[in-house]
């Protein structure tokens, strides 16, 4: 009896194939499918959905998580406060809201149905302290001045329109209530770029046209060896 070929997988075969050396695709056509690949990527992560989603979300749960508690300390909640945060993704922002002060009620909005399935069930043993829904930063669910504080990772370089957004945001904080953004330079924009070392220079300014007040941003290093820039800005008094 002769011996069974061995099955192998060879990458490098297939690369080559691929590539064209094989008669196959062509580096062209590889380019392209590689950029598609990519440009689906980048649009899970403005906006996970189906099963890519739920991969997205677990990756972010990880790859973000430091970043994401350094902003909810930089919003420092205390006492029974209301605080909300948008575009919460996986939940790791809400679970950590949710730790910092024993007291405070967490809510959140995200227009993804699949990232509220998996921020319920990461926040579910806090009962009704945190509660979720879809939507987006436009057209937020509160009334006017019923929030204390409003947070947000990696969330705002997607809302559009951005101005008429914060301004929403500004609407539904009491006055004196308090706004702390957070963008990573590798946060994906809506066009699947990425919002880059200075997005300060376009957020800001749109941060001030909506209403805002004492509008401060710096720049750190990230977890990931990129940099994370943090707003902060309050809605004014009188
Ligand atoms: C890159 S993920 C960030 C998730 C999480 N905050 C983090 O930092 O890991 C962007 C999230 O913003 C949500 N999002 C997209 N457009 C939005 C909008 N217009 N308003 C509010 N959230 C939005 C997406 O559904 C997604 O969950």
């Amino acid at each position: 009896m002769s011996p069974r070929p061995a099955v192998r997988c060879r990458p490098s075969r297939w690369w080559s194939w691929a590539a064209g050396s094989g008669g196959g695709l062509g580096p062209v056509a590889v380019q392209l499918l590689w950029d598609a690949a990519a440009m689906d990527l980048n649009r899970q992560f403005a906006m996970p959905q189906g099963l890519g989603g739920r991969f997205v979300g677990r990756v972010m749960a990880v790859i973000n998580r430091s970043q994401v508690r350094h902003v909810v300390g930089e919003l420092a909640a205390v006492g029974d406060e209301h605080v909300l945060e948008i575009g919460f993704g996986p939940g790791v922002g809400l679970v950590a809201l949710a730790r910092s002060a024993p007291r405070i009620r967490v809510a959140g909005v995200d227009p993804s149905a699949q990232m509220v399935v998996a921020a319920r069930r990461r926040t579910r043993s806090f009962g009704d302290r945190v509660s979720v829904r879809e939507g987006t930063a436009a057209a937020l669910d509160w009334a006017d001045g019923t929030l204390d504080a409003v947070l947000a990772t990696n969330s705002v370089q997607l809302w559009q329109p951005r101005v008429e957004s914060l301004a929403e945001v500004l609407r539904v904080l009491r006055p004196g209530g308090r706004l702390v953004l957070g963008v990573l330079d590798r946060a994906v924009l809506p066009d699947g770029g990425s919002a880059g070392r200075q997005f300060d220079l376009s957020l800001l300014p749109d941060v001030r046209a909506a209403g805002f007040a004492g509008v401060e941003a710096a720049w750190r290093p990230s977890a990931g060896g990129g940099r994370e820039l943090v707003v902060r800005a309050v809605r004014p008094s009188g």
